[in-house]
């Protein structure tokens, strides 16, 4: 078996490659591609050479235009790699008869209301983040390959930047630090993310009537003031000297920190039918982040 990983060094694609070696014979590209393959995913048609080339047996595509306030004054690179490569590599998944791993994000929700959303809840993007990601799932839908599109939230991972490290950085420069309080998700680990793929490829490859759309998110929720606060006090357990004093960790609303995208306030995913379908546990986000944390953290 074959599978071609694109995005190979973003967050997800760092730990797929880890996690998806042991399944396959598995060729993993960046942008920059390899060997005559292309992997620049903001050039859609060079990726059907890419397929047509190496033919193979699963496409997962880990690569993203993930920068949120970028892409509104972005749309149309915007589009070309969250909707228009996903496009291709759809309709070149459904000519060979391959399956096409995809990753999505709550973001095509607009975050209304405070309870867990399924699959099948209307979507709403409120960015052009969000509306090219849902694009890029509609036209796999529309596609007709078989393939799984994952939707997750609040990725981090011990590589590269992410929430966590940043609050970190702060906490050691700053006494004071204001945190939203008011979006409710699930920090949701790298790790996580590509250990539940790799099974859930493996039983879809078995099964195929287990392609579909799925919620693959960190059980449990909290506000990005409580993942700042979770971070800082087990950075201080640890005997990080941190800057921010006990009580220096402010919460405030979205409206008091304007970005050029909006966000949904309601990040939940509701995971129920991925643990059904595939009979799988998702561990609280305390869990990956501690862990997370133990590996950046000297000592
Ligand atoms: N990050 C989140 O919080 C989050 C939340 C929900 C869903 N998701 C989804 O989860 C998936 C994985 O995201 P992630 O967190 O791993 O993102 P990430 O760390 O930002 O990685 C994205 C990867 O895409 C690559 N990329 C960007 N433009 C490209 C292009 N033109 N051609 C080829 N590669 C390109 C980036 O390469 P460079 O490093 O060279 O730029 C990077 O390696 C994405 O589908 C994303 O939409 C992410």
């Amino acid at each position: 078996m074959k599978i071609l990983l694109l995005g190979k060094n973003g967050q997800v694609g760092w730990e797929l490659q880890r996690a998806l070696a042991p399944l396959a014979t598995l060729v993993a590209l960046d942008r920059r591609g390899e060997g005559g393959l292309a992997g620049d995913l903001s050039r859609p048609e060079s990726l059907a050479d890419t397929v047509r080339a190496l033919e193979p047996d699963v496409i997962v595509n880990a690569a993203a235009h993930t920068a949120v306030d970028k892409a509104q004054s972005e749309p149309g690179l915007a589009r070309a790699i969250n909707a228009e490569a996903p496009a291709v590599l759809a309709r070149e998944a459904a000519r060979r008869g391959a399956l096409l791993v995809h990753y999505s994000t709550d973001y095509v929700f607009d975050g209304s209301g405070d309870a867990p959303r399924a699959e099948d809840a209307p979507t709403a993007p409120l960015s052009v983040y969000g509306q090219t990601k849902l694009e890029g799932e509609e036209a796999i839908r529309a596609s007709g390959c078989r393939h799984l599109i994952l939707r997750t939230s609040w990725v981090y991972a011990a590589r590269g930047g992410n929430f966590a490290k940043t609050m970190l950085r702060l906490a050691r420069e700053r006494e004071q630090l204001r945190v939203i309080a008011d979006q409710i998700g699930a920090p949701t680990g790298a790790e996580l993310i590509a250990d539940v793929s790799a099974h859930a490829l493996r039983a879809t490859l078995q099964e195929p009537e287990l392609c579909g759309t799925y919620h693959l998110a960190a059980a449990g929720e909290t506000s990005w003031h409580g993942y700042a606060c979770h971070v800082i006090a087990e950075a201080r357990a640890r005997g990080e000297i941190l800057a921010v004093t006990g009580d220096g960790i402010e919460p405030i609303p979205t409206s008091a920190y304007p970005t050029p995208a909006t966000r949904p306030l309601n990040s939940r995913l509701d995971t129920g039918k991925l643990c059904r379908a595939f009979d799988l546990m998702l561990p609280d986000w305390q869990r990956g982040v501690t862990r997370m944390l133990d590996e950046i953290l000297p000592g």
